[in-house]
């Protein structure tokens, strides 16, 4: 299987192909998300709850993410592979965005970045493009904003809202961002987005409408996930609980004397035995 470039990924949007994408952080789930056929891999600043136990992206740096991108892309070397600029490494000026991102792809091994933002990052969106750095955006619900925005609420519900988020689109669709993420907002409005652009629009709670989807993957696993209210995460596998039970039986098993058995033991040969300890 040949990876996606961003040519293909916009042809999939005129001939109504459906983009699969699910985030992954290390060699196993990366590795298993290639194997699987997932068409883009995003190395998610969400990595922040999922993996390393914070309540939020913010406390995400620079090094995390190119730490995390290169793992992944040592296991899924036939996958298009985007990784999340975490909090403040860009809105920083056009200089600074460009040598942050350069890491991501360098020491990062990543195909394109992210960046949350819509009008206000154009020009540093535009700045990253020119350098040959492909851009996804992401609006809607923007975690890293999570303490100005008031918590993990739908977006685009008041008119103003939902026409600043169109307006954000268009925006970043000109900076030449080759595709965006849109986060929980409603059904019709991604919709309307996602019609309203040539780019494709991937989205995580924002419906049908949509040219693609992405999920977390400790979410649609339930990986040790911690869950918040997200309705519009589904389920494919209960992989916690069958790690917990497992675990949990090595751990009966090594106190009962159960485990090892002679299977797992390795015996030597009684002549050597009796010339060593007589
Ligand atoms: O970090 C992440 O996992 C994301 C997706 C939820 C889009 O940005
Ligand atoms: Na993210």
């Amino acid at each position: 299987k040949q990876p996606l470039t961003i040519t293909k990924l916009k042809k999939m949007k005129q001939s109504g192909e459906p983009i699969s994408m699910l985030t992954a952080y290390d060699y196993p789930s990366a590795k298993l998300a290639e194997e699987a056929g997932i068409d883009i891999i995003l190395v998610g600043d969400s990595l922040g709850n999922v993996v390393l136990g914070y309540d939020t992206t913010i406390p995400v740096t620079l090094d995390d993410m190119v730490y995390h991108s290169r793992v992944v892309a040592r296991a899924a070397t036939n996958t298009f592979i985007v990784t999340d600029m975490p909090f403040m490494t860009y809105r920083i000026g056009k200089e600074a965005t460009l040598r942050n991102a350069a890491r991501i792809m360098q020491e990062g091994h990543a195909h394109a970045i992210k960046l949350e933002g819509g009008a206000d990052i154009a020009d540093e969106v535009a700045a990253c493009v020119r350098a040959g750095i492909p851009v996804m955006g992401h609006i809607g619900l923007t975690p890293q904003s999570v303490h100005q925005l008031g918590g993990y609420r739908v977006q685009g519900k008041l008119e103003r809202e939902a026409q600043q988020l169109i307006e954000d689109a268009k925006a970043l669709e000109a900076a030449g961002a080759f595709s965006i993420v849109l986060e929980l907002v409603t059904e019709p409005l991604a919709e309307a987005i996602a019609s309203a652009l040539s780019i494709p629009v991937i989205g995580i709670g924002a419906g049908r409408g949509c040219d693609g989807q992405v999920l977390v993957y400790h979410d649609i696993l339930q990986y040790a996930s911690p869950y918040r209210e997200k309705k519009f995460v589904k389920t494919y596998a209960d992989i916690g609980t069958t790690i917990r039970n497992a675990i949990g039986s090595y751990v009966s098993e090594v106190k009962s004397r159960a485990f090892p058995q002679q299977e797992h033991v390795f015996p030597m040969e009684q002549e050597l035995f009796t010339q060593l300890y007589g």
